[in-house]
């Protein structure tokens, strides 16, 4: 089985993502590590906790992270989740399981060493870039890094700025340059195409499945924070990652890239800036140093129906 380990802000869109992989018979969930973002962290702990039961397929360990990006103060999303970034439903069941001693960032450290892992990051990178810093030898250990965050033409939060990474837009441009490949699964990779809409959600009500009413309903707040918009759907950016790591199959669209994430500007914070530029050429700033390798696969677009249909 290909062992995966999953660091989320858990929401709704994620709590998707992780009954998804959990669920996926190739793959080993090893362990999930939580983050503050969509929620504050323990809450998206209990989330994670909780979603693992409704999973219904094994019990992997989940371990509490940072509570704060590296440098300013955590601003949450509860308008778009909820209070509890599970739809503010009150009928939800609460896991009766706890979350491990041991803190997040120490857990990434010592599942890096093992070598031969893949990341699945759904939410910001304070926790990843936290775990390189400390300890970037067994943060080596990880061969991929695919992770939700970045907007290719139009941003979620800024007007170029994803959510995941401008809530900690210096750990994750400390992530990108720390050498580890990264897919980024842009917001445009479900925003304005994957649509979940109500029929889709009366589809999955339909089969009786009770993690699939799960997933559905926890997007309850998603939905209407959509729908105050005149957007009678709502998309799922954190399972569209999820499908890029689990089912490359659905990837329509994507490039390489020398990406970095712009900390600097009042204007563009959060921004991902993608360098596309062939690299066998010089770079016009120092005419002297080569252009720096790609460090990146920007995935903006996915098979729309087929990735519905998973
Ligand atoms: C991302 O931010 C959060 O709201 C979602 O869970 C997703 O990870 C989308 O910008
Ligand atoms: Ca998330």
């Amino acid at each position: 089985k290909r062992p995966i380990v999953i660091d989320t802000d858990t929401g709704s869109d994620d709590a998707v993502a992780l009954v998804l992989a959990l669920r996926d018979p190739a793959v080993e969930v090893l362990a999930i590590t939580t983050v503050a973002g969509n929620v504050g962290v323990e809450q998206a702990t209990q989330n994670a906790l909780m979603t693992i039961d409704y999973a219904e397929r094994g019990t992997p360990p989940v371990y509490q992270g940072c509570a704060k990006p590296l440098y300013h103060s955590h601003i949450s999303a509860e308008g778009v989740h909820g209070e509890d970034g599970m739809g503010d439903l009150g009928t939800l069941v609460p896991s009766a399981r706890l979350p491990e001693k041991e803190h997040a960032v120490d857990a990434l450290i010592a599942l890096g060493r093992r070598g031969g892992v893949e990341l699945l990051a759904l939410g910001p990178l304070t926790n990843v870039a936290l775990a390189m810093m400390k300890d970037p030898e067994a943060m080596r250990g990880y061969t991929r890094i695919t992770l939700m965050g970045g907007a290719y033409t139009k941003g979620n939060t800024g007007h170029l700025a994803e959510f995941n990474l401008w809530e900690d837009a210096e750990a994750a441009d400390y992530v990108f340059t720390f050498g580890v490949p990264i897919t980024m699964v842009t917001i445009e990779a479900c925003r304005d195409k994957a649509k979940i809409t109500r029929d889709d959600c009366a589809r999955i009500k339909a089969t009786g499945s009770r993690c699939g009413a799960f997933c559905v309903d926890c997007n309850r707040t998603l939905y209407e924070a959509s729908a105050r918009y005149g957007e009678p759907y709502f998309t799922l950016p954190d399972a569209a990652a999820a499908a890029v790591l689990l089912r490359p199959d659905l990837v329509a669209e994507q490039f390489d890239s020398y990406t970095r994430i712009e900390c600097q500007s009042e204007l563009a914070y959060g921004a991902t800036v993608n360098d596309r530029r062939p690299r066998d050429r010089v770079g016009t700033a120092s005419k002297e140093s080569p252009l720096p390798p790609f460090n990146c696969r920007v995935v903006h677009r996915l098979e729309e129906r087929a990735f519905k249909e998973w």
